[in-house]
């Protein structure tokens, strides 16, 4: 019998109710030794809470946990790590002023605390799983996804045998999230049992053996993923065909004259970053033009120079309307929609007309027009299809993918001409992401001129009229969206030298 055919963990029959809502409803999983299980479903569908509860973080109501065939009972975390279950947060819990070496004996059990005396014994283990670390290094000081390695190890060192980790893609670039699947194929290939949830299907696709689909609680069903495909996970995963594959091709007589031109914009760069240097863009009106490239290759300052929020050392910015100080009027849809783009704490209404508080609709003597504010917020929200029962309600409690479109409404209204987008659909599940981007297309079909900055490779090559790739501060290329494919993008994204990058990824 293949290795991949034994289960060691069976989760049974589990429900899992919040009040009156039940988050989980018997579901039946089981996990096998060697294998890397992906767990996918919409956000709130219940994916985490399964986790927690294998995790001992969470009580099952009903049902329960079969490791080996015996039935146990996770209390707490600790429980769960005694019988060999570890888990990766999607939020790290590293001490980050401790070195690695002392994160991960802080997190061992006493019992094999012994075995990580000095600093060749935690990079012994750290390479038993591919991983290069400096056991000396301060964790607060590393990228995240060397933190994230960090927390991996934390799990291994307390000899689990199954991993569990929530999202861990979510904060990582393509390249990581490559050279993190090369670390868990370490891990299954020695017997370990490796669950993951993610939104990312190509991942899915690629790296695991078997995957799960949860829909509003109930396992839709478990298959061998080279069963599957695409369209037949993403019809699972939100209960209807929705074509993801096909490209959303703009209307050709749509484009229109310039709207927004760099020319020779240079910043410097920073440890973390390359900078810009020397580079020229136009948008067209009707236009999606998509910069693909390595997060850190340029992105962020593009960003921040069109939003206003840093002037270039060198080279100028151009858009057909200018403000009265002569700077470039465009609208945003910045990358964090947490920090940059929602004020969370304060109503939906006032987010979503946040740039338009001060204007004389809405305010008087200072003093705001609630009546009026309320009444516009509740013909966007239903314009862009914002769902939440009372626009009075915090922006925070709504989930990922309608405070998104909180922020795209905001950005939309008011007849823009130039619309800066950052990481669109970034944590979104499926049917959120296919809105979202939807929308944008149909805003460009209407005259506006869109800049897509983003590292979803898929996202560009089916959104964008043009691509264009940022590599070390400068466009390594063009090419027609139609034209495109990943392996020309994925060349140009890595400035040729594949070999180099990958190493420095894996260090
Ligand atoms: N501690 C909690 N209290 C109340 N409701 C919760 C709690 N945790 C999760 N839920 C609800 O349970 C459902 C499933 O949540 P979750 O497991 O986090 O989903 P997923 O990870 O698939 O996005 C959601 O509707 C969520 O709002
Ligand atoms: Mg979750």
């Amino acid at each position: 019998m293949d290795m991949r055919d034994t289960p060691i963990v069976a989760i049974d029959h589990v429900t899992k109710r919040f009040k009156a809502h039940v988050a989980l409803d018997r579901v039946s999983l089981s996990l096998r030794k060697g294998e890397l299980h992906a767990i996918v479903g919409e956000n709130g569908a219940g994916k985490s809470t399964l986790m927690n509860i294998l995790f001992g973080l969470q009580q099952p109501d009903e049902g329960g946990i079969l490791i080996d065939g015996r039935q146990v009972i996770h209390r707490s975390p600790s429980d769960a790590i005694a019988n060999g279950i570890g888990m990766v947060h999607q939020h790290f819990k590293l001490v980050p002023s401790f070195t690695v070496k002392e994160n991960l004996c802080l997190a061992a059990r006493p019992a094999v605390r012994a075995k990580l005396r000095t600093d060749r014994d935690v990079a012994a283990i750290a390479e038993r799983y591919g991983m290069t670390l400096d056991p000396s290094a301060l964790t607060g000081r590393l990228p995240l996804a060397i933190q994230q390695r960090v927390e991996i190890l934390k799990a291994l060192v307390n000899e689990a045998v199954v991993l569990i980790l929530d999202e861990p893609t979510t904060i990582l670039n393509p390249r990581e999230a490559e050279s993190l699947y090369g670390v868990l194929g370490h891990l299954t290939r020695e017997g370990h049992a490796v669950v993951a949830v993610t939104h990312h299907l190509d991942e899915v696709l690629r790296y695991s053996d078997r995957v799960s689909v949860i829909r509003h609680g109930t396992l839709v069903g478990t298959a061998l993923t080279k069963e599957m495909n695409r369209d037949a996970l993403v019809q699972q995963i939100v209960g209807r065909s929705v074509a993801v594959d096909s490209r959303l091709p703009g209307r050709v007589d749509a484009v229109g004259e310039e709207e927004l031109r760099l020319e020779g914009v240079s910043v410097p760069g920073t440890a973390f970053s390359s900078g810009l240097h020397a580079v020229d863009l136009t948008v067209r009106a009707g236009e999606v033009v998509g910069i693909a490239g390595v997060e850190g290759n340029g992105q962020r300052e593009l960003f921040d120079i069109l939003a206003g929020l840093r002037a270039p050392v060198t080279g100028r910015v151009w858009t057909r309307a200018m403000d009265a100080r002569q700077r470039p009027i465009v609208n945003l849809v910045p990358e964090d929609r947490h920090t940059e783009g929602l004020i969370l704490d304060l109503p939906v209404s006032i987010n979503l007309l946040l740039d338009q508080l001060d204007g004389a609709a809405y305010s008087r003597f200072g003093v705001l027009r609630h009546g009026a504010i309320a009444m516009r917020a509740r013909d966007l929200a239903k314009t862009y299809d914002v769902r939440t029962a009372d626009i009075a309600l915090p922006a925070r409690s709504l989930s990922g993918g309608n405070q998104q479109k909180i922020v795209i409404a905001r950005a939309l209204s008011g007849a823009p001409r130039v619309l800066i987008v950052y990481q669109p659909t970034r944590g979104l599940d499926v049917a959120a992401s296919e809105e979202v981007l939807a929308r944008l297309r149909g805003a460009a079909d209407d005259g506006l001129a869109v800049l897509l900055i983003s590292s979803n490779l898929q996202e560009i090559m089916r959104m964008s009229d043009r691509i264009k790739v940022l590599y070390e501060g400068e466009f390594a290329g063009e090419i027609a969206g139609v034209d495109a494919t990943a392996d020309r993008l994925g060349q140009w994204m890595v400035g040729g030298r594949d070999a180099d990058i990958a190493s420095r990824m894996a260090s």
